[in-house]
């Protein structure tokens, strides 16, 4: 790693950004006739949240979208990821539109046009409409279709007013915590379901890129997944052969058929494929090609077969999360895309961000490890771009702290404190530090 001081330059056109999602900033959750999502099911059933908090109110951004938005052209930012709610726009996720659930996020890309903030929105950041869920979810292939219809009606109205829609945010995350263990809503553990999920949510990718494209939308599609190189703790065989299923099953599993139309031999040798239903047809819809890829970035995995399992050394410490920070992982895992798909389109970085258990003091955040962090990603992605990956933009996980899933409000990612009480947004340390960066890269006139 390079002296963390000298931070590179990255390219003209390069965006710079940060992201956020529908559930976990909105609130708002039962106004101007939204639905509810299996998040709402299961922040409201008790012990799935580790504060007992829930969405319902979160960052008020849906009411205060105006000044949030108003915070990012502070920061000198020129691109947003947020995701649609999609229970706000299609209260039973099928049947009827919500038109003022519509006109929320219309008014969302007036405030981001004004101040000629690019717009990169996520159809799915993991909120399936309740009603969805109550006919199966997504262990029911019709929910496919349901998503393929929704795709293609924000296209009709939002694909020409946006840079990006992703389909999926981590399909991985909505499997296999979903799904798998249960962290996630709607909170099931049964692996062999869970691969029955990720198999329908890839499907539903490629169904809503197709439903898009027929509408000739202009914004650029693509899908986010989260991903990690996996890293034997030792060279013993054993730790490397497993460090390779954890690849298979997490990395593989979902670039593989995006890419090569195929599940990964390694991973299907181990799953249980008990409740696994493939149509012949569906490898072909999942290929579509991608006018970009969004990689979330976080941390690495590190692999041992020992009982108990050698954790990492974490020689550059550990997030609030208890997430290892490992920024070369980022270079590694870059390289090692670019290296075996060969199609693969342009890259945006669409999270990357650390949880730290901030402290105001005087009225100020004084965040140096988020600020390291940042510096320090920032190089591990600059020297992937240098040995030739083509990365296109960096969205900062996230614009406010938020809510976190089933760690609630307990973990701040924000470059902005939110304090929960009065909704008070200030700015962290971290925040001017990266407004000067960015301030200081080559913009295009
Ligand atoms: C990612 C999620 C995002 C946020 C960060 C910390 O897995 O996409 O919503 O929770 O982790």
């Amino acid at each position: 790693m390079k002296n963390p001081q000298t931070m590179p330059e990255f390219p003209t056109a390069f965006s710079w950004g940060v992201a956020t999602s529908a559930y976990q900033i909105e609130g708002a959750a039962d106004v101007d006739g939204r639905g509810p999502s299996i998040w709402d099911t299961f922040t409201h059933t008790a012990g799935t949240i580790i504060d007992g908090s829930t969405g319902d109110v979160a960052c008020d951004h849906y009411h205060r979208y105006v000044d949030d938005v108003a915070i990012i052209a502070d920061l000198g930012l020129k691109a947003y990821r947020f995701s649609v709610s999609w229970s706000r726009v299609q209260p039973l996720g099928y049947g009827d539109w919500n038109e003022k659930g519509f006109a929320f996020y219309a008014s969302l890309l007036d405030q981001l046009e004004k101040h000629g903030i690019a717009a990169h929105l996520t159809l799915y950041h993991w909120d399936l409409p309740q009603g969805l869920q109550d006919r199966g979810g997504w262990l029911n292939r019709e929910t496919t279709l349901r998503f393929a219809e929704y795709a293609a009606e924000i296209a009709h109205r939002f694909g020409h007013r946006v840079v990006s829609i992703a389909t999926h945010n981590e399909p991985w995350c909505t499997a296999n915590l979903g799904y798998g263990n249960a962290q996630f809503a709607p909170g099931v553990a049964d692996t062999a379901l869970a691969a029955q999920v990720s198999h329908h949510l890839l499907l539903s990718h490629g169904l809503a890129l197709q439903a898009m494209r027929a509408q000739n939308c202009p914004a650029k599609l693509g899908i986010v997944l989260n991903q990690w190189p996996a890293m034997p703790a030792t060279d013993k065989a054993a730790d490397v052969a497993e460090a390779e299923w954890e690849y298979a099953r997490s990395v593989q599993w979902f670039m593989d058929p995006i890419f090569k139309g195929s599940y990964p031999q390694k991973a299907l040798d181990r799953m249980d494929l008990s409740r696994f239903h493939v149509h012949a047809e569906d490898m072909e819809i999942i290929r579509q090609s991608l006018d970009f890829l969004g990689v979330n970035y976080y941390f690495r995995a590190f692999v041992s077969t020992d009982n108990p399992p050698k954790q990492p050394e974490g020689k550059l410490g550990f997030s609030d999360m208890g997430w290892e920070v490992y920024p070369s992982g980022l270079t590694d895992l870059l390289l090692k895309l670019h290296a075996e798909y060969e199609n693969l389109p342009p890259i945006y970085i669409t999270e990357n961000g650390m949880a730290v258990a901030d402290k105001m003091e005087d009225g100020k955040i004084h965040d140096e490890q988020r600020i390291a962090y940042l510096k320090m990603h920032l190089q591990a992605l600059h020297e992937a771009m240098r040995c030739g990956v083509n990365v296109q933009g960096y969205f900062y996980w996230s614009l406010l702290d938020n809510f976190e899933w089933n760690s609630g409000y307990a973990k701040r990612f924000g470059l902005v404190h939110v304090d929960y009480e009065t909704q008070q947004r200030t700015l962290k340390e971290s925040a001017h530090w990266y407004r000067d960066f960015v301030s200081k890269q080559p913009q295009a006139k």
